[in-house]
């Protein structure tokens, strides 16, 4: 009997106001990359193309979680939550629900200022309730940075969008990669280089690396858990596993 081959579904998350940039540029390569090893699904989306308010830390979403973990029990692992838990209503509510279907998401947003642009973590803070419902325990993700310069703030932008992934629930499965949009890394932006993470090549090889990781690690996950399904009729993520 023939087996169809076990596929992943990979979210591309990129966190920058220029469109087809050299962020967006490199992070469709990685998705290409992904979909070429015949294992993997994958989607795009624009943190621009969204309205994405500020978190007003009104905690309405933690409060739900703690009620139903009243009702159900304290340690329920996910939260039994269906869909969108957040008071506001805006682009989020399709963005979780994309981030809930994936396996894998792979974030990606230029260096500003030594940091992350204000979008990102705007996007990051609206992602609270699943720091506390746990809702993105069996998925993995890495992150994606590019600079001007050489060494003048990927690592603290890669470093804060790795934690924050972590934070909010997720598996992080790489170090992550760093890139520079202009010739060598030497912060000259010229128009005919507008396109420089393209010549990147140390840059490239990481995100070869993100990809493979991200890839292999999700399917394992998947396939473990399809595994257990069918060994045992549940996964570590079935109703009672933990009672
Ligand atoms: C407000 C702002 C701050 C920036 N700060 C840095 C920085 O600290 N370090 C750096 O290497 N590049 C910095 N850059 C440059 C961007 O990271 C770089 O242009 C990157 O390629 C932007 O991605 P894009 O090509 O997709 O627009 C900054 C750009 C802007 C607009």
């Amino acid at each position: 009997m023939e087996t169809k081959p076990l596929k992943i579904k990979i979210l591309g998350i990129v966190g920058t106001p220029i469109k087809n940039g050299n962020c967006q540029y490199q992070l469709e390569e990685a998705l290409k990359r992904a979909e070429a090893t015949g294992r993997a699904v994958t989607e795009l989306v624009l943190l621009e193309d969204y309205k994405i308010n500020y978190c007003i830390g009104c905690d309405k979403c933690m409060r739900k979680i703690n009620k139903i973990q009243a009702e159900v029990g304290h340690d329920v692992f996910p939260v039994p939550i269906e869909g969108y838990n957040c008071s506001i209503k805006d682009g989020m509510e399709e963005l979780h629900l994309k981030m809930l279907d994936a396996d894998a998401i792979l974030l990606m947003a230029p260096v500003y200022i030594a940091s992350i642009p204000g979008q990102v973590k705007t996007f990051i803070d609206r992602c609270r309730t699943f720091v506390h419902d746990f809702r993105l325990l069996d998925k993995v993700a890495s992150a994606m940075t590019i600079g001007f310069f050489r060494n003048s703030g990927q690592d603290t932008a890669l470093d804060l969008m790795r934690t924050s992934l972590l934070a909010i629930g997720l598996n992080v499965v790489s170090y992550g990669s760093s890139s520079v949009s202009t010739r060598e890394g030497l912060g000259v932006p010229i128009k005919e280089t507008r396109f420089a993470v393209k010549e990147d090549l140390a840059g490239g090889v990481m995100v070869d690396i993100v990809v493979k990781k991200l890839v292999r690690t999700a399917l394992h996950i998947k396939a473990g858990k399809l595994a257990m399904v069918e060994s045992e009729g549940g996964s570590c993520t079935s109703p009672g596993f933990w009672e």
